[in-house]
């Protein structure tokens, strides 16, 4: 890069961007445009929790990037700035996908401190909380984010049936879930047993996908405040808009605005155009396989790399491969099996084979490539 002075030239030390935190994937937005009757069901069923009685729960569905986290960061907030009486406490559940990891981090939000690492049985962790609870006078929230990784786990059952019925077993203890799934191929009531379909009538609240208007409004803060003026003007965050609406996932656009202007920067230029576009469209396009890849563990990245190392092969065969890497039995394979199929990373699907009657075929639902780069 020169530093000769030059029109439209960028120098050295400046930048396209005014704030390129506005990008960043924790960013909270400031104003939560298109969501308003989301977020006044999800106000009304938490109300009690602020006069002291038990809230509703809540099944919040929606597919990813539809800011269904966003809604439940900012009602958190307004709680905890009306009232001390409520405690919030939100559960990454792609991090922390078994009952006993779920109420560990709920420990962490009650004592601020994490429970002893030698251990402590779930009964023991449980109680403490809930009798911390009482002690207090305090009403729990508990948002179980991404609670479709609990259903992948069979954890979702026992987790919820050990919330709702808190209160038999810790007189006074009151708690209010809200579950948020991201699997629109889920019915998170009907996978639940019958024991907790009998304890759990939730209010029900959907985010659609936006579509390309509605992007184009909310991105356009972004751009406002994560860019100088003139940096992108409006046909190429339109652009930024339509690609976005493709999957429907917010965070593609976003991750689409930042890499666009890097690329502009890469050329030394003022102001994004739409090659810059075109070109981190590229990446961004896969921001949704990357974070299905970030939660997968060892085993399942193993299985996964097999799958695409052998794409539309048969379930027997993948098995081999995968119990000669892995050393685990078939029960654990078609476990994992499923779970890449419920997350959208791999298509097994029923095939007649000669010989063999019916059998599955595993492939792989994103390019190869794009797949074994990311698992790296
Ligand atoms: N209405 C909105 N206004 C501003 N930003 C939004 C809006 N909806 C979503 N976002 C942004 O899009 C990204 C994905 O939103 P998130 O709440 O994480 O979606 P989900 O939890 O449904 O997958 C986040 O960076 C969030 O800030
Ligand atoms: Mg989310």
């Amino acid at each position: 890069m020169s530093d000769d002075p030059e029109e439209g030239m960028l120098s050295w030390d400046e930048s396209v961007f005014r704030d390129e935190r506005v990008f960043e994937l924790g960013y909270l937005p400031e104003t939560f445009k298109h969501r308003d009757s989301q977020m006044e069901s999800l106000g009304y069923a938490l109300r009690p929790a602020v006069r002291g009685s038990q809230p509703l729960n809540v099944v919040v569905r929606g597919p990813p990037g539809t800011g269904k986290t966003t809604a439940i960061q900012k009602l958190f907030d307004e709680v905890g700035a009306q009232t001390r009486t409520v405690r919030t406490i939100r559960v990454n559940c792609q991090v922390n996908a078994t009952r006993y990891s779920v109420f560990s981090r709920l420990f962490e939000g009650t004592f601020d401190y994490e429970p002893p690492s030698s251990g402590i049985s779930f009964k023991k962790l449980f109680g403490q909380i809930a009798e911390k609870l009482v002690e207090q006078d305090r009403i729990l929230v508990v948002a179980l984010d991404d609670v479709n990784y609990l259903f992948y786990e069979n954890e979702a059952s026992d987790t919820l049936y050990s919330l709702l019925r808190a209160h038999e077993e810790y007189p006074g203890a009151k708690i209010g879930v809200v579950v948020v799934s991201s699997d629109p191929t889920l019915e998170p009531i009907e996978e639940l047993d019958s024991r907790v379909q009998s304890v759990f009538r939730p209010e029900d609240v959907y985010f659609p996908v936006y579509d390309e208007p509605e992007i184009v409004d909310i991105l356009m803060e972004r751009v406002e405040r994560g860019f100088h003026d003139g940096v992108v003007d409006r046909p190429v965050l339109e652009r930024v808009a339509e690609l976005t609406a493709e999957s429907g996932d917010l965070r593609v656009g976003i991750d689409l605005l930042r890499r666009a202007g890097l690329n502009a920067e890469m050329r030394a230029s003022r102001v994004v155009e739409r090659e810059d576009v075109e070109e981190a469209y590229e990446t961004s396009k896969y921001v949704h396989l990357s974070r299905s890849l970030s939660g997968l563990e060892a085993n399942e990245r193993a299985l996964l790399e097999i799958v695409a190392r052998n794409d539309g092969d048969q379930a027997g065969d993948v098995y081999e491969a995968f119990h000669e890497e892995t050393d685990l039995g078939y029960t654990r394979y078609s476990e994992l099996v499923n779970k890449l199929d419920q997350l959208g990373l791999i298509d097994a699907e029923y095939a007649d084979v000669e010989g063999r009657g019916r059998s599955r075929s595993l492939s792989l639902a994103y390019e190869k490539d794009a797949v074994l780069d990311r698992l790296e």
